[in-house]
Parts: structure tokens; C-alpha cells; sequence
């Protein structure tokens, strides 16, 4: 029987290729913004599209329910790189959402799964 993935940026780049490279072994919920192509997907490789912005916890909690009580494995995939022009033109605010982002999405997702990491 396959295992359980959670993939969060899935809908492009190297979460895609990721989600795609599991999906041999593994049940891959796929979650990202971006409905139609986490949910294209996930007919593709037989996983689940599951809608998902890590910066909302509302999102994330619903994210942990639809996965449910085991998991194997999860990759924090989701972020990018903000604010790279020379400090004196880049907006601060570039850098936090960064941080939203790529640090406390990727700890608040981590937090939601542990239970189910850990059973
Ligand atoms: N490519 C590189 O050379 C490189 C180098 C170092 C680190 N990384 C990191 O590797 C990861 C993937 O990079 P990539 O090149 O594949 O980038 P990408 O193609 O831009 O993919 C980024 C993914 O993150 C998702 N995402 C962004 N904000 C999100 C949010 N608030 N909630 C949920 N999902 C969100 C996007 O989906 P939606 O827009 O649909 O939500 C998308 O699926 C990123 O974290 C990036 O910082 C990449």
C-alpha cells in the first residue's frame, strides 16, 4: 500500500517535479494557491489537490484534516525569493512576506502535520 505525502508549493517548479517524483510510492497531497494546477495535477499523478495558502492558518488547519491522521512524509516546498534588488531600493515589507512565507509558512505546516508525522 502507498504512503502519504504532503507537497506545499506543488502547483509549479520544484514542488511539482516533486510531487511527481513521489507520486510512485506515495499517496501526494498536492497544496499551493493555485487550484486549476495543484488540481491538474493531482489527476495527473493520483494524488489530492488540497487548496492551501501557508500564511493562512484557516488553510493550514484544513490542510491537516484532509491529509488526517498518519503521514510520512512532508516537503515545505512553498516560498520564493522576495526583495532582491540592492538594499537601498528594496522594500522592507518584500523581506516579510518572505519571512511569512518561507520561515513561518513553512514552520506553521510543519506544527499542523506533526501529529500525524509522528503516528
Ligand atoms: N529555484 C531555485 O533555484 C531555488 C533556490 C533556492 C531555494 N528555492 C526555493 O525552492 C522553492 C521552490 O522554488 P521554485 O523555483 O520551484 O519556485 P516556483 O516555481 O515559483 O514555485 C513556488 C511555489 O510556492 C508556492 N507558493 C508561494 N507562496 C505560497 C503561499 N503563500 N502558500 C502556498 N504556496 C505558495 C507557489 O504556488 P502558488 O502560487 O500556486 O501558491 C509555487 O507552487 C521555493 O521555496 C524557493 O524559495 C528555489
Amino acid at each position: 500500500m502507498k504512503g502519504k505525502a504532503v507537497v506545499t508549493g506543488a502547483s509549479s517548479g520544484i514542488g511539482a517535479a516533486t510531487a511527481r517524483a513521489l507520486s510512485k510510492d506515495f499517496i501526494v497531497y498536492c497544496a499551493a494557491r493555485r487550484v486549476d494546477r495543484i488540481e491538474a495535477l493531482a489527476a495527473e499523478i493520483g494524488g489530492v489537490a488540497v487548496q492551501c495558502d501557508v500564511t493562512v492558518p484557516h488553510d493550514v488547519a484544513r490542510l491537516a484534516t484532509v491529509v488526517g491522521a498518519d503521514l510520512d512524509v512532508l516537503v515545505n516546498n512553498a516560498g520564493g525569493a522576495l526583495g532582491q534588488d540592492w538594499l537601498e531600493k528594496t522594500p522592507l515589507d518584500d523581506w516579510g512576506r518572505m519571512y511569512e512565507i518561507n520561515v513561518l509558512g513553512a514552520a506553521r505546516v510543519t506544527q499542523a502535520l506533526l501529529p500525524a508525522l509522528r503516528a
